[in-house]
């Protein structure tokens, strides 16, 4: 008999499973998607999929699909040696590497940013948490307790947002992570309506331009500093996201390395992060059956999906002086998908 199967399981294990396997296929045939996708998110737990779905799929219906898998009782067929389980990663703490430092990171309430925050906050730096969501702030704050971070709600598109995260930095930015960002539900160009151009430009591109404006005389004035720009493999080519978003996470890569150059000699590193397939609640649905038909064969190339703190461990190398030589790069953390 095969274990049993619980929302715990890895996806993997639910593939292999005689009864699981074909329930999971079927579940994603029911809501039009493709099942090759699973093998992406082979190594997640069942329930992170619930998660990531946003509401979508709940934890009631994936705990009644356990009970079917269950119950089928399907002996399992031979299937040979399994290779043995690659051990899993275990974020480590560099004690003290942000001791001193004021971190300012947007987006900080949940997924990449909030991984980003927990990190830099238990290696000992103060952390200003800015997001535009109140309830996932006062989650972060009450998960980190002991620890500095000063929650700001705001808005980044906004110049009252900019202006009060940067009252909560209190006169010192060592560092800054722009983070927050959304999505465009993968649109080809001639679906995009203005409003969503605009909405997608001003969070991933003015957003990060408007607090980066506004931080960098304090990092003038202090002689140092370093600023991470999460871009997206989205920023690398043209195949995984709608146009507004590529467009976007492109243009990242470039206020990047213009600052990169034009700061560099003032002590200042300007540094990107392209992320690939991360695991958080990230609107990932598809709005378009034309971008859904183009996008959707790519993804069979994605090498597997990250936890936020895989893409926050490279977010705080490029934050922390250990990246001190390194300026202006843009640093795939996507598990090689930008090789393939
Ligand atoms: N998840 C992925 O697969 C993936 C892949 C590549 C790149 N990225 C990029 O990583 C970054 C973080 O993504 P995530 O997956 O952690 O997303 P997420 O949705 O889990 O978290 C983003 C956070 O940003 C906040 N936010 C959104 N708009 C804001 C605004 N105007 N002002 C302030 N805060 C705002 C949200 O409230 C949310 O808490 C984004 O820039 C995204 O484009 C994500």
């Amino acid at each position: 008999m095969p274990a049993a199967l619980t929302l715990e399981s890895t996806v993997a294990e639910w593939l292999d499973h005689p009864a699981g396997g074909p329930i999971l296929r079927r579940l994603l045939e029911d809501n039009g998607q493709n099942p090759g996708v699973l093998n992406a998110v082979r190594n997640l737990r069942l329930d992170r999929l619930a998660e990531m779905s946003d509401g979508r799929l709940s934890t009631a219906e994936l705990e009644r699909l356990a009970a079917e898998a269950n119950a089928a009782h399907v002996d399992s067929p031979d299937q040979g040696e399994r290779p043995a389980p690659r051990p899993a990663w275990r974020e480590r703490i560099t004690p003290g590497r942000f001791t001193g430092s004021t971190v300012v990171i947007t987006g900080a309430g949940a997924g990449i940013g909030r991984a980003t925050a927990a990190r830099v906050a238990r290696e000992g730096g103060r952390v200003v948490a800015a997001d535009v969501a109140a309830d996932r702030l006062d989650e972060l704050v009450a998960t980190l307790d002991g620890h500095e971070v000063v929650p700001v709600r705001a808005d980044i598109t906004s110049q009252d947002g900019v202006a009060a995260i940067v009252a909560a930095a209190d006169g010192q930015v060592d560092a800054l992570a722009n983070v927050a960002g959304i999505t465009d539900s993968g649109m080809p160009l001639h679906e995009i309506d203005d409003e969503l151009w605009h909405r997608v430009m001003e969070v991933n591109l003015t957003g990060m331009f408007r607090l980066t404006r506004a931080v960098l005389p304090l990092m003038l004035e202090a002689g140092r500093g370093s600023i991470v720009n999460i871009s997206s493999e989205a920023g690398l080519r043209g195949s995984t996201s709608g146009t507004a978003y590529t467009t976007s996470k492109h243009a990242v890569v470039g206020l990047t390395r213009s600052a990169a150059f034009m700061y560099g000699s003032d002590g200042i590193r300007v540094n990107a992060v392209a992320p690939g397939g991360v695991a958080t609640a990230i609107d990932g649905a598809m709005g378009s059956a034309f971008g859904r038909e183009r996008l959707e064969p790519m993804l069979v190339t994605l090498p597997g999906v990250a936890e936020p703190e895989h893409v926050a461990a490279s977010i705080t190398f490029l934050l922390s002086e250990d990246s001190v030589n390194i300026n202006g790069a843009l640093l795939p953390s996507d598990g090689g998908w930008s090789i393939r």
